[in-house]
Order: C-alpha cells, then structure tokens, then sequence
C-alpha cells in the first residue's frame, strides 16, 4: 500500500527532507499520487511538513506508532518479533489471546495506540488513552510449567525497568511483582495471562501485556495520586523521546533477558530496584488488610514476609495484592 511505503521512506529519514521526485520514482508512481497520499496521511495525524525546493519530511515530533516506525530500532533477537499496530483495541491481552488460542506463533506483538477496556490485575482497569502511553501485548509459548509464570513477569518487569533507564536516564523502582514505580507513583503495568496444557502442567501460552505511562496526563481522580508519566512535560517537542523507539528498546531488552529465564539471574536486578524490601506494608488476603514487614524477595520471585505475630511466609502472586505503608 502506497500509504505505508510512504510512512517506511519517512520514518527512515525522519526530520530529513525528501523530494517528490525521489517518492514518485522510489516507488514507481506519479507525484500527484504522492501527494494525493501524503494528504491522506495527514488526515491520519502523521506531521509531515512541505516545502517547495526540499520537498516532504515527517517532523522530529510526530509520534504515531506504527510497525515502520518501531522495526528500524529493533536489534538482534528481537527483530524475530512480529508487530501487529492497532489505532485501537478494546484490549490488547484480551484480543492476542484470542489470537493464540487460534494457534497464533510465539513472538507475536500486538500494541494499540489506545486502549478502551485496557485490563490490569485483580480485575481493575488500566487507564490507556490515545497518543500517550505504550500498550503491548507479547504472545510467547516458553517451555515452562505454570509455577514459573511469576518467574516470567518478573523477568519481564526487570527488562522494561532497564529498558526505561536506559533510554531516559530516570531510575525505576519495582514494586512486587509487577508494578514499574517512579518517584513513589505507578508508571508501568504489567498482566501476565496464560493458557495451560492440563495433562502436563505446562504453560500453552503466555500473553505478556505491558502498559507503560509516557506521556499521559489528566489521570482520572482515582488514579491521580498513585499514577505518573515517566516523560510527562520533561522534553521539549524537539527532543522528545518518541514511543516507536522506547517500545523497540524495550523489545530488544526482553529478547535478550528472556532466553536467561531458568537461570533466574535476573532475581538480583528485581531485588536491586525492589521498592517493597525492609518496608512495612499490608498483605491483602480474603479480603483483610494484614499488616507485615517485607523481608526479601527469593530466588523463585516470591516475596517473603514477617507477620506481626512472628510468623514467616513466603507469597506467591495469585493471591495476594500488596499495598506499601507510607
Ligand atoms: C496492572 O496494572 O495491574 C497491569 C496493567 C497491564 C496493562 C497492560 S496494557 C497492555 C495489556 N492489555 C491490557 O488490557 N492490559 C495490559
């Protein structure tokens, strides 16, 4: 499709200009076909600038996520990832989980630029407007049994966070298991859902669903206080950090970490950032607030804590949910 060899060409020389002539001849078509395109584009929201001599480029700023503008910054293993961009989805776990239980391929990725019914933990929403946050989905069919599922998220949770680092210079902290924090609010959410072989207790499938906060503003109340933006209003438009290149920087960290799962040497870098050791906070069971202290994160992922009464327990993800004391 004309459209998207057009965004390819732009993507590739984005903030350079190319000429019509060059578009035209690139891609065996008129210029008014270029330019009847181009329009098109426009309408799409893609911020491409004109000028007479020079001819067309795509602004530094435009920031539409699409699979040209992602795949250019994939590298090594993750260039094996399939990208499947949706304007919006309703949710991008709930739909590659349909996908996988139609036998979709490990290493599918889906990602939306909005979420309407974006999902998170414990039954709860997570917030995903249009143009500001990053929603991926990551289908994987790892050979492991389903007790490992939390060894996953963590992984996970450790190569966004150094991912993030990486790319912006701010340090995140992870609140166990799969909250991303920053500066004491919640910036990244992570859902791990999976489909399991019954006879062998192994995981079918696990969707790997990552809701990162950008750029959003204009929480709703309820979140206000709890949920921030890694790059909220901290880059002028000219060097801001696009999302094609934060969501590639974090596919090229998982698809390196992702092949050290069983050797779970990630646990150290999760324990590192880990916002939960040596605090107080409640365990939140059946329904109960129970106070503890959080003693340590071991080397499945658990987390391990001390109740008031002096007893020691090791929790596992399922059942549980944590909120720190401040
Ligand atoms: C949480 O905060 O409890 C987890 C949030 C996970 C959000 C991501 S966004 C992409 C994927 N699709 C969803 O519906 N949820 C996950």
């Amino acid at each position: 499709m004309l459209k998207d060899d057009l965004i390819s060409i732009f993507e590739e020389n984005k903030g350079d200009f190319v000429s019509g002539q060059y578009l035209a001849d690139k891609l065996f078509v008129t210029r008014s076909a270029v330019w009847k395109a181009i329009k098109l584009l426009r309408g799409d929201g893609y911020k491409i600038e004109a000028t007479t001599n020079k001819g067309y480029r795509l602004a530094e700023s435009n920031d539409i996520i699409s699979a040209q503008s992602i795949a250019p910054f994939l590298s090594g293993k993750a260039k094996h990832f399939r990208l499947d961009i949706r304007k919006s989805l309703p949710s991008t776990n709930s739909e590659l989980k349909r996908l996988a239980a139609d036998g979709e391929k490990s290493g599918l990725v889906l990602i939306a630029n909005e979420q309407t019914a974006g999902r998170g933990r414990m039954g709860r929403n997570f917030y995903s407007p249009a143009d500001s946050g990053i929603y991926i989905s990551i289908l994987l069919r790892p050979d492991i049994t389903t007790d490992k599922a939390v060894l996953l998220t963590s992984l996970i949770a450790v190569s966004i966070a150094k991912a993030i680092e990486q790319t912006t210079g701010i340090k995140i902290g992870i609140k166990w298991v799969n909250d991303l924090y920053y500066n004491d609010k919640k910036v990244v959410g992570i859902l791990t859902e999976g489909g399991i072989d019954m006879e062998s207790g192994m995981l079918e499938y696990a969707v790997v669903g990552i809701g990162v906060n950008v750029f959003t503003k204009d929480f709703p109340d309820e979140l206000k206080n709890i949920a921030a933006s890694i790059l909220e209003d901290k880059q002028s438009e000219k060097q801001r950090i696009s999302r094609s290149f934060l969501a590639a920087q974090i596919l090229n960290q998982i698809a390196i970490d992702l092949p050290k799962l069983e050797s779970k040497a990630h646990i150290s870098e999760y324990k590192e950032r880990s916002i939960l050791i040596g605090k107080e906070i409640y365990v939140l069971k059946n329904n109960l607030q129970i106070p503890a202290y959080a003693l340590d994160i071991d080397k499945n992922a658990s987390l391990v804590v001390r109740y008031e009464d002096g007893k020691i327990e090791t929790l596992s993800t399922n059942d549980v949910s944590i909120k720190k004391l401040n």
